[in-house]
């Protein structure tokens, strides 16, 4: 089968790859020419654990194909996949010109009957706006092909993107035509050998699945964050509260880490855009919008501990920041928490060393002179008076800490032994635990 991906960023990148890698015939489509001719040379616009191996491997076997004309690499294929981006207009509705403007090309280059298939995550209603862009398209140009449009949201996650579209929990495939139907079955046949399912459904039920899968875990990590903030007052430790609720199967260990606010491209879009959608309907999301309203207070809260540390007095002082990326094994900077932290220092007047194993030249582009760049956590931390780890990244799990000189430490992920810390002589604050106490190093 021969399939056509519009769009190589993140989903678009690693959807063609990974069908190319099972046998498919692939062409992946992008407008931007210096991209295209980096993939041709095997250098990729991301950082995604295997990814490289998996593009290289099948751009030498000839499976995979990097093109800027869609008209070129339409004939023959059987399915298109929209893949370009749907960025957050001002008002939090996903803009969508870009993804219509992909269905209008289609509509007028299409050769042959087509399954076309949304996979950027698109607000509830947008199948029907593709079909209506690709019909005008048709009807412009004369000549009227048959075609089927569908959903099939992507739920990969950054940092283990290619594991997950290799053994996805489930794939979810919205359609209103049998056909359509038939071919995407066949087309993730090599995929459901191990008894992952792929569910098919309605079109706007497909759309909606995205949404609420993405609002669910962003409310996880909200209320989690929520809890953490009264234990801090009550003088109960989030880490504890969280095993003794995880160990309920109906709440589960999975998304329940307090942190300094989920960032990302996907969770503060898609809570933005659904609270939207509910506004468009008349209805408000409020569940939703206090998970948002508790995020952008949580990406504050590091700061916050830092300033009363210091008692208000950051001016000259020096922070290492472990970690920018928005979580680790990506070079993803969008919406990192990293980024409110770092502002709010500099505007503070401190001054900023930062590290990260591989979101350093994104995160450059963003912050360009305004840090000191340094090589590992240890040229960071030197000269700092305190370290602020913002990123787990395993590389950050179990320093030296002897070759620390810093005495405070700001744990944003909860991955340090406060009571270890403590007894090395350090000031250890996490998210949600009281200060290290006597009696809890007495117990110890
Ligand atoms: C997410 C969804 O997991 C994926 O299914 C969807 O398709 C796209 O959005 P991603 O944005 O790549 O994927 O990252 P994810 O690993 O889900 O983390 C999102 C954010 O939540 C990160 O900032 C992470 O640090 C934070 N997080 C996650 C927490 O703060 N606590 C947790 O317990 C889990």
């Amino acid at each position: 089968m021969k399939v056509v991906v519009i769009g190589t960023g993140y989903v678009g990148l690693v959807t063609g790859a990974c069908l190319a890698e099972v046998g498919t015939e692939v062409v992946c489509v992008d407008v931007d020419q210096q991209k295209i001719s980096n993939l041709r040379n095997g250098i990729l616009p991301i950082y995604e654990p295997g990814l490289e191996e998996v593009v290289t491997r099948n751009y030498q076997n000839g499976r995979l194909a990097f093109s800027t004309n869609i008209t070129e690499a339409l004939p023959g294929a059987e399915v298109a996949f929209i893949a370009v981006g749907t960025p957050p207009g001002e008002d939090g509705s996903a803009d969508l010109q870009y993804v219509l403007q992909v269905a209008k090309e289609i509509g007028t280059h299409m050769t042959g009957h087509l399954v076309v298939v949304t996979k950027s995550t698109v607000p509830v209603g947008t199948a029907v706006k593709v079909n209506r862009a690709i019909k005008e398209a048709m009807l412009e140009r004369g000549t009227l092909i048959d075609y089927d449009v569908a959903s099939n949201p992507e739920f990969l996650k950054e940092g283990a993107a290619v594991a997950d579209f290799m053994k996805p929990d489930r794939i979810v495939v919205g359609v209103n035509t049998e056909r359509a139907q038939k071919v995407l079955d066949q087309l993730y046949y090599p995929f459901l050998l191990n008894g992952h399912p792929i569910i098919f459904m309605d079109i706007a039920s497909a759309e909606m699945t995205k949404y609420a899968a993405n609002a669910m875990l962003a409310t996880k990590i909200s209320f989690m964050n929520d809890i953490a903030g009264l234990c801090e007052l009550v003088g109960a430790d989030v880490n504890k509260v969280r095993k003794g609720i995880g160990s309920d199967p109906r709440i589960g260990h999975r998304f329940i880490y307090p942190g300094i606010g989920y960032g990302g491209s996907c969770f503060p879009k898609d809570v933005k855009a659904l609270v939207r959608t509910g506004m468009e309907y008349g209805r408000s999301l409020r569940i939703l919008e206090a998970v948002e309203a508790v995020n952008d207070d949580q990406k504050k809260v590091m700061f916050d501990k830092i300033d009363r540390h210091f008692e208000g007095d950051l001016r000259g002082k020096t922070f290492a920041i472990w970690g920018l990326s928005f979580k680790p094994n990506t070079d993803d900077m969008r919406e990192a928490p990293s980024l409110v932290l770092i502002d709010a220092l500099l505007q503070a007047g401190a001054l900023v060393r930062v590290f990260d194993p591989v979101a350093m030249h994104e995160a450059k582009k963003i912050l360009a002179d305004k840090v000191a760049w340094c090589t590992d956590l240890y040229d960071a931390a030197a000269g700092a008076d305190a370290i602020a780890l913002v990123t787990e990244w395993n590389e950050f799990r179990l320093p030296d800490w002897q070759r620390i000189k810093a005495r405070t430490v700001f744990d944003g992920r909860n991955i340090y032994d406060d009571v270890m810390l403590h007894k090395k002589g350090f000031t250890y604050y996490g998210i949600g635990t009281t200060q290290h106490t006597l009696t809890k190093i007495m117990t110890t």
